[in-house]
């Protein structure tokens, strides 16, 4: 099954337009309730690989993700481009993992350095700014920072992963080469922040894309599954699309979107989440009618109806 691929903006890299988002394989003594074991983690990144997937995205912020991406995929690092992200400070208490971000020049080496040796490579393709205000980035010496790690060749391309209000800012800069961003059938609120960034030639990197698989999701998310009812979504959905693949087709449909980095740890939804993007964008109507749909929803919630 061929999986769409893109320019990702001016980076001059092929995306596949599905990604895969490595925060699921985080570990123990982090947030939420699943764990992955480290059978399952090299199972599923394998998986990825193998399907065609070209394009991962990870944290420092994510526990022991970068290292299990060293330890499994390493040896097929030609394979794929790395996006990590930096300012990353975090603090592994007893039973859980507490994300702080600081901008210091000292932080972003730090961070890259020890990224490159848990991920058991010599260079990251993209380093994006794990959010962040654009004046603390320049005032702090943090991007400055960043472009000489790129100088050095250890990595190639500067991103920040953002959302609203925040990216109105990043995007009159002109130094990030992508930018990442929430969106979804459930959450439009960026589209035509989407739309501006790549008319800037910014590559456009969706996060969230399939709304952690909506109504069908194992980790329930009741404010979600309440917007999908309001839009009447399963009315829409064709017959032989799951709720998540549906979801996904829509982000996929996005102009702007050139990958979409969904996390899943479950082989059968990683399938089904490469099925859909091969099945490529909705019909236009459809598309605008789910946007219809989402308008009237959330007008209706903030007036309280
Ligand atoms: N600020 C930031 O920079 C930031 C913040 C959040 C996330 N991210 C990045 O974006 C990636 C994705 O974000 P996300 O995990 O919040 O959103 P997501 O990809 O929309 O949701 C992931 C969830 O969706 C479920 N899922 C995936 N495919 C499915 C399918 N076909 N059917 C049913 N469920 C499905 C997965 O569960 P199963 O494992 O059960 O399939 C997983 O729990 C992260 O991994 C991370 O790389 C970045």
């Amino acid at each position: 099954m061929e999986i769409p691929q893109r320019q990702l903006g001016r980076t001059g890299m092929t995306v596949t337009q599905l990604g895969y988002g490595t925060m699921g394989l985080r570990g123990p003594r982090t947030w939420g309730v699943r764990v992955v074991d480290e059978a399952a983690a090299s199972r599923v990144l394998n998986a990825v690989l193998d399907a065609g997937i070209n394009f991962l995205d990870t944290a420092p912020d994510y526990g022991i993700a970068e290292e299990r991406i060293g330890r499994y995929l390493s040896h097929r690092r030609h394979e794929f481009l790395l996006a990590t992200k930096c300012g990353c400070t975090p603090v592994q208490h007893e039973d859980h993992l507490e994300i702080r971000h600081q901008w210091t020049p000292a932080v972003i080496r730090a961070n890259v350095e020890e990224s490159l040796r848990r991920l058991r490579t010599d260079v990251i393709d993209l380093l994006q700014f794990h959010g962040g205000r654009w004046e603390d980035h320049q005032h702090s010496g943090a991007l400055d920072a960043a472009l000489r790690l790129r100088e050095e060749g250890k990595i190639r391309h500067l991103g920040i992963s953002t959302s609203l209000p925040e990216v109105e800012e990043h995007l009159s800069a002109d130094v990030w080469e992508t930018v990442q961003l929430p969106y979804s059938a459930l959450q439009q609120e960026h589209d035509s922040v989407m739309r501006a960034a790549s008319d800037s030639r910014l590559g456009v990197i969706v996060r969230g894309g399939v709304a952690h698989g909506g109504p069908d999701a194992e980790i329930q998310r009741e404010a979600l599954n309440r917007l999908w009812e309001r839009m009447g979504l399963d009315e829409l959905r064709p017959p032989d699309h799951t709720r998540a693949q549906f979801l996904l087709r829509f982000t996929l449909s996005h102009p702007a979107c050139d990958t979409t980095i969904v996390g899943t740890c479950n082989l059968e939804h990683l399938q089904e989440n490469i099925q859909a993007a091969a099945r490529g964008p909705l019909s236009d109507e459809l598309v605008a009618e789910i946007r219809r749909r989402w308008q009237k929803a959330t007008e209706d919630r903030s007036h309280g109806t």
